[in-house]
């Protein structure tokens, strides 16, 4: 087995709001992730197209999404940030993996068959082949580690699967281009740590979601301070107070989001914040995770719209992150195209 350097990749969808959940849940775990690695984060829109986007709104979420990435501390000196349709190796590659990956590895993938539904028949191809332009988008670079939720766990497993395959199919002439017995790395999820799981405001057992039908079940990252406030005044909740352990919360999955939600905003445990608040009933406790949800989310808040206001500044930051980007994948590409056997 070759060694791989660490590196990190991870992907947004530019498809819809970016909120709480996004928030918590993976951009200040990439700004952390930042300090020990080298760290590549793209705005996935060729994912986004997998379902229908108008135009112009998808022109206004990918930079909507650059820039939360920016405002919550993404350092585009250091990582790199761009956005898929830029850097053409991951199209290009993503076909390659079409051809790498089994039917029945796909039709296994819980995602589809929950955004397909019942109508089948009607989803668009690629929405069925996303997975393969997942693992192109990590294997491009050769990346090892990949902070992702629970959800993508299983498009993970997808990825190192096509990985070991290719590794398997094109042994000989991986080994004969001179990259020893594995051309590409198994990546990594990383997976949980401090980061939450931010569920819907309106109902616990669903995670919060920018397709949710109610914009109350969910924070903005632009909704300003009133919003917030009133959302959270609003949010679903049962008539106890709140307990002073854990265990209490068991069975409470509203309580246990806010109480998930104040933990990450304070950068508490819940257990310290449980004792804080022990008791307490919800009528004292949603004014201060207001209070906490404003300071700690409208400068972040206030600094997007200001990034928002200057889209040539946003548009330049993805096209030096799509050009340092490229300079990485593109020999990969090559090498891949020369294993396989193509001329060049
Ligand atoms: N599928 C991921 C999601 O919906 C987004 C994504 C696309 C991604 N490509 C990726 C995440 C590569 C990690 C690595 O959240």
């Amino acid at each position: 087995m070759t060694d791989f350097d660490p590196l990190v990749f991870s992907g947004i969808k530019p498809s819809g709001n970016l909120h709480l959940g996004n928030y918590l849940g993976a951009i200040t775990r990439f700004v952390e992730m930042q300090k020990t690695h080298n760290c590549i984060y793209c705005v996935v829109d060729l994912h986004a197209v997998t379902t229908w986007q108008e135009p112009a709104e998808l022109t206004r979420r990918t930079r909507e999404v650059t820039a939360g990435f920016l405002a919550a501390g993404v350092d585009p000196e250091h990582s790199i940030i761009f956005n898929q349709s830029q850097v053409h190796q991951h199209a290009e590659l993503a076909w390659m993996f079409n051809c790498v990956a089994r039917m029945g590895w796909l039709n296994r993938m819980t995602q589809f068959k929950e955004k397909a539904g019942k109508d089948r028949e009607n989803a668009s191809v690629g929405l069925f082949a996303y997975p393969n332009l997942m693992a192109a988008d990590i294997l491009a670079y050769k990346a090892t580690h990949v902070p992702v939720g629970e959800d993508q766990k299983q498009h993970l497993e997808l990825s190192r699967d096509i990985a070991q395959k290719f590794n398997n199919d094109f042994g000989e002439a991986i080994a004969a281009s001179g990259h020893g017995d594995t051309f590409f790395p198994l990546p990594e999820p990383l997976i949980g740590g401090p980061a939450p799981r931010v569920m819907s405001l309106r109902d616990g057992s669903r995670k919060m979601s920018s397709s949710d039908a109610s914009d109350y079940a969910r924070i903005n990252l632009t909704d300003d301070a009133d919003a917030i406030a009133r959302k959270i005044r609003k949010a679903k909740t049962d008539p106890e107070p709140l307990p002073d352990e854990i265990g209490g919360l068991a069975e409470r999955p509203e309580a246990a989001n806010l109480v998930g939600i104040y933990a990450a905003l304070a950068d508490h445990t819940k257990e310290q914040v449980l004792a804080d608040f022990a008791g307490a009933p919800f009528s004292t406790f949603k004014p201060a995770l207001a209070d906490l949800a404003v300071a700690k989310i409208a400068p972040a808040a206030e600094e997007m719209r200001r990034l928002l206001d200057d889209p040539m500044h946003i548009d330049s930051v993805l096209r030096g992150g799509a050009a340092r980007a490229s300079e990485i994948a593109a020999p990969v590409l090559n090498d891949v195209k020369r294993i396989i056997g193509f001329i060049s």
